[in-house]
C-alpha cells in the first residue's frame, strides 16, 4: 500500500524528488527510494542494510524491540508449544496451516525424497576427515545442482515444488553423512518410517552393527529447536540465498550459499562459539574478567551468542530455549550441567551490565542451543549444521517468494566509490 509521501529537495539545484511511504500489514512503514537516481541522481548509503528493506515478504515478522517473531502471523511460542516441524515448514512454505491430510500427504512427499544419489556420497571421501562438516554440507549442497540442473526449471511451479520437498527431505541425510565421514563410521541410509527429526538422529547416531532406539526426548528436543530455527525473515544467509538465486542460478547453488554464510560466527556458527566460549570461561569467577574482555574493542572478543541486528530486546526463541534447556537435561537424565550453570549466570550479570543494557544486548537464539545440542549426543562442530537443516526451509520459502514474484528483479546493489580516480597506466619500467 502507498500513502502520504516524503519530499527530497536537493538545496543545490532546487531539484525535488517525492518518496512515496509504503506501508505493510504491520511494522514500520518503509520510504520508497526508487525514483530519486532518476530525479536527483543520486544513490543511497546503507552499510549493512541496517535500515533497507530489500523487498516484500508475506513470510516472517520480527518485532525486535517487542520481542515478537511471528511465522505466517502465527506467534513463534504457539508453534512452539503446539506444532511440528513438519507442519511449521508446510506453513512457512504455503502460508497456511495445513489439513491433517495435507499435512501427511506433505510429510509422505518428505520421506520420499530423503535418499541421495549414491554417487554424491562418494563425495564425502575427497574430504579430510577433519573437514569442518559445514565446508563438506555447503559442497555437496552445490554438488546437487549438478545432478538436478537440465531437469529444474525455477518458472515452473511443479519443479521448484520438487526442488523444495528434495533439499528438505536430503539436507538432514546429507548432514547426516558428514558427520559419519568425520568420524570414520559407515553411512547410514535414512529410514522412511521415522518422522524428520527421528531419521535425522538415526542416520547421526545408528551404526550398522547394532540396533539403534531413537530417543523420543532427543527427537522432541529437535523438534522445537527446529522450529525455532526455520525462519527469521531476511537475515544475512536468507538475503544471500535471495540475492544468488535472483540470478537465475540453481537453486541448490543458491542454497549452498545459504549454508556458507550461515556458518560465520557472527550469524548461525554462533551456536558452535558460545559453547567454546563457555568452556574458556570456565567457571564463575572468570564472568568479570571475560565482561570486560568484550566491552574492551581492542580485544575483539564479542559476547558469543548475545546481541542481534534485529532482535532488540529477549529474542522469544532465546526464551523457550533456555525454558527448555533445564527440562531437556532432565528428562535425558543429566539434570546438572555446569556449563548451562555458567550461561545462566553470565546473562545474569551481563543484563545488569550498563554496556550491554545501553546497547540492547540480549541473548539471542544461539546462547542455549549448543547445551541442548551438547546433551542429545551432537558433536559442537555439528551445531551450524543442524541450524542449517532448519533454516533450509526458511531458505526454500523465500527463494519460492522471489521467484514465483512477476517483479522480480536481479539483486544488485550500489557502492560510494572511494578508490583512485581515472589515471593512465604506467609501463612497469617506469614504476618505482
Ligand atoms: N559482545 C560485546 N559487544 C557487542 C556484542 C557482543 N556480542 N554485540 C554487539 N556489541 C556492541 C558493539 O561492539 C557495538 O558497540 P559500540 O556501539 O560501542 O560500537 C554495539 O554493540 C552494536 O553492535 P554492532 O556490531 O554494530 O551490531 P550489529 O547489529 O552489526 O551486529 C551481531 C549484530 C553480529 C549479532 C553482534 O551482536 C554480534 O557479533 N554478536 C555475537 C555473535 C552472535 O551471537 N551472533 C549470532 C546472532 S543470531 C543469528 O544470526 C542466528
Amino acid at each position: 500500500m502507498t500513502e502520504k509521501q516524503f519530499e527530497l529537495i536537493d538545496r543545490a539545484t532546487e531539484r525535488k524528488s517525492e518518496l512515496p511511504v509504503r506501508t505493510g500489514t504491520i511494522g514500520p512503514a518503509v520510504v520508497d527510494i526508487s525514483s530519486i537516481n532518476k530525479d536527483l541522481g543520486l544513490f543511497t548509503y546503507d552499510p549493512g542494510f541496517g535500515l533497507t528493506a530489500a523487498t516484500e515478504s508475506r513470510i516472517t515478522y520480527i518485532d525486535g524491540d517487542a520481542g515478537v517473531l511471528l511465522y505466517r502471523g502465527y506467534p513463534v511460542e504457539q508453534l512452539a508449544e503446539k506444532s511440528s516441524f513438519m507442519e511449521v515448514a508446510y506453513l512457512l512454505l504455503l502460508g497456511e496451516l495445513p489439513s491433517r491430510k495435507q499435512l501427511e500427504g506433505f510429510s509422505g512427499s518428505i520421506r520420499y525424497h530423503t535418499m541421495i544419489n549414491e554417487t554424491l556420497l562418494r563425495f564425502f571421501n575427497g574430504f579430510h576427515h577433519n573437514a569442518h562438516p559445514m565446508a563438506m554440507v555447503s559442497a555437496v549442497v552445490a554438488s546437487m545442482s549438478a545432478f538436478y540442473h537440465d531437469t529444474m526449471d525455477i518458472h515452473n511451479p511443479r519443479q521448484r515444488e520438487i526442488f523444495a520437498h528434495r533439499i528438505i527431505a536430503k539436507i538432514p541425510t546429507i548432514a547426516a553423512a558428514a558427520h559419519k565421514h568425520s568420524l570414520g563410521q559407515p553411512f547410514i541410509y535414512p529410514r522412511n518410517d521415522l518422522g524428520y527429526c527421528s531419521n535425522a538422529l538415526h542416520m547421526l547416531f545408528a551404526v550398522p552393527c547394532e540396533p539403534y532406539q531413537v530417543d523420543s526426548v532427543a527427537a522432541e528436543a529437535l523438534d522445537l529447536l527446529f522450529i525455532l530455527h526455520a525462519d527469521h525473515e531476511q537475515n544475512a544467509s536468507t538475503s544471500t540465498v535471495r540475492l544468488a538465486g535472483s540470478t537465475g542460478a540453481n537453486p541448490y547453488a543458491a542454497i549452498s550459499a545459504g549454508v556458507s554464510a550461515l556458518w560465520g560466527p557472527a550469524h548461525g556458527g554462533a551456536n558452535e562459539a558460545v559453547l567454546s566460549m563457555l568452556e574458556q570461561i570456565g567457571s564463575v569467577d572468570n564472568i568479570a574478567k571475560y565482561l570486560a574482555m568484550a566491552k574492551d574493542k581492542s580485544s575483539h572478543f564479542r559476547l558469543m551468542g548475545f546481541g542481534h541486528r534485529v532482535s532488540t530486546n529477549f529474542d522469544p526463541r532465546a526464551k523457550i530455549i533456555r525454558e527448555m534447556c533445564h527440562k531437556v537435561l532432565v528428562r535425558l537424565g543429566r539434570p546438572d550441567n555446569p556449563l548451562l550453570e555458567l550461561a545462566l549466570r553470565l546473562e545474569e550479570i551481563a543484563l545488569k551490565d550498563e554496556y550491554f543494557i545501553s546497547r540492547k544486548l540480549y541473548p539471542n537464539v544461539d546462547f542455549y542451543s549448543g547445551i541442548i545440542y551438547s546433551a542429545i549426543g551432537i558433536p559442537r562442530s555439528m551445531f551450524t549444521v543442524m541450524f542449517a537443516i532448519a533454516r533450509t526451509v526458511g531458505w526454500v520459502a523465500h527463494w519460492q517468494e522471489m521467484i514465483s514474484d512477476p517483479a522480480m528483479r536481479i539483486g544488485r546493489p550500489r557502492q560510494l566509490y572511494t578508490g583512485p580516480t581515472r589515471r593512465d597506466y604506467i609501463d612497469i619500467t617506469k614504476r618505482v
